[in-house]
């Protein structure tokens, strides 16, 4: 069996790490930056830690901050012609996963037009150049969009969120500085810090994990498990080490794949604008209790990961307490529990489960799932 794995060339790690923003764009020969934020991190000052920085280096950038959590395709198209219109050779995108996101379907558009339509990209569309080079700057422990071949766009037109896998996206450098999202409010911390769980434990199991990614997935829950909690709460320690750990999920998760609950999650984001975390947080410890029976021996792994003896457990017991580990981290971290409280109504679960069971992560489920299962799941936690 062959496995390719793809990562950043570069990535720096730690707090102040974001100081080394001008010296390696100049280095690198760029020219002029588009910074691609939004407009909260701009009010906020969290994108002035990074112009700042430039305009300190004298180093020439204009801001596009018009991106919304869950990016509609017109971010992405007003997107696309702010960076011609500045004449830039270089994309600097400081955020969550949304500018992030903005930013790679930017960058890829630019140096592939025939994909301007935005829909297209869907999937793994057939690119023939690499984006514009990006240089990304999460301010969010969560997506891990730094180092991985996704990205995810909002169709709001047809009430979908569609997800794009393309190598020609990885950003050319990745900084992640934990002061960059020390800002967070706690609720963003949480639902940001459940998604990167989310995609460690997903990983973990889904279909194409293997002995490589498996140590990226199982460190990360390890570590998230820890410290996620006392992150939200502010320990600056804790923070570092989240902002560490949601890295290393992705660099599991976006070489292999995930699972049903990015599957369903995404109609979530899409029809009712989840937070994309707060999603994932609902949806984590129910998807994990239907996936258990085709999970092997992995469970046992994530409920040791969560600090629990195993090791004289029959399987059943152990998958369980893996499932109550989280489901108890989640209630405990004030996450919502129920599809009601992000807006979910009866009468739109089989549109939902529609959309989940053809969202590209489902097929890196480990245990299948029909329309009639994903409605009844869904319905499960109405
Ligand atoms: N590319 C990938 O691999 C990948 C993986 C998972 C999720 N995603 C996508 O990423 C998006 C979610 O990204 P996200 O969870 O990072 O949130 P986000 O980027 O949507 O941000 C949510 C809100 O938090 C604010 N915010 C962000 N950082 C802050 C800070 N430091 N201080 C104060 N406010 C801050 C933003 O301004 C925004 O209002 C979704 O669209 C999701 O589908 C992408
Ligand atoms: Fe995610």
């Amino acid at each position: 069996m062959v496995h390719r794995m793809i990562w950043n060339q570069t990535a720096y790690f730690g707090p102040g790490a974001v100081d080394v923003v001008p010296d390696e764009l100049t280095r690198r020969g760029f020219t002029k930056a588009l910074v691609v934020s939004d407009q909260v991190l701009v009010d906020a000052g969290v994108t002035a830690r990074v112009t700042d920085l430039l305009d300190a280096a004298g180093f020439p950038y204009e801001v596009f901050s018009d991106v919304a959590p869950n990016p509609p395709i017109e971010n992405v198209q007003a997107g696309v012609a702010a960076f011609a219109a500045a004449g830039a050779d270089v994309l600097v995108a400081v955020g969550g996963g949304s500018p992030q996101d903005t930013c790679k379907a930017v960058g890829i558009i630019t140096a592939n037009p025939e994909f301007a339509d935005v829909r297209s990209l869907e999937g793994v569309a057939a690119t023939r150049n690499p984006s514009v080079p990006i240089v990304a700057i999460p301010t969010t422990a969560g997506t891990a969009s730094e180092t991985t071949i996704n990205y995810v766009i909002t169709d709001t037109e047809n009430q979908r969120k569609f997800v794009c896998v393309d190598p020609h996206d990885i950003p050319v450098l990745a900084v992640v500085d934990p002061q960059m999202m020390a800002s967070a409010p706690r609720a963003l911390k949480v639902a940001t810090g459940l998604d990167a769980l989310t995609h460690a434990i997903e990983g973990y199991v889904t279909a194409g994990a293997w002995e490589l990614s498996d140590l990226f997935h199982l460190k990360a829950v390890q570590v998230i498990a820890s410290s996620l909690q006392a992150s939200a709460d502010g320990d600056a320690d804790a923070a570092d080490r989240m902002a560490l750990a949601q890295y290393v999920a992705g660099m599991g998760y976006s070489n292999v794949g995930l699972g049903l609950v990015h599957a369903m999650a995404h109609p979530l984001g899409a029809f009712y604008g989840a937070p994309h975390g707060v999603a994932n947080g609902i949806l984590l410890a129910p998807v994990m209790a239907f996936n258990a029976p085709a999970t092997g021996e992995k469970y046992r792994d994530v409920a040791a990961a969560f600090g629990v003896d195993t090791s004289a457990m029959p399987l059943d017991e152990a998958r369980a307490a893996a499932v109550g580990a989280v489901a108890r981290l989640t209630a405990d971290l004030g996450n919502p529990t129920r599809l009601r409280d992000v807006g979910a109504t009866e009468g739109d679960l089989r549109a939902l489960a529609e959309a989940a069971a053809a969202d590209v992560c489902a097929g890196g489920n480990p245990r299948p799932a029909s329309v009639d299962e994903i409605e009844e799941l869904y319905r499960s936690i109405l």
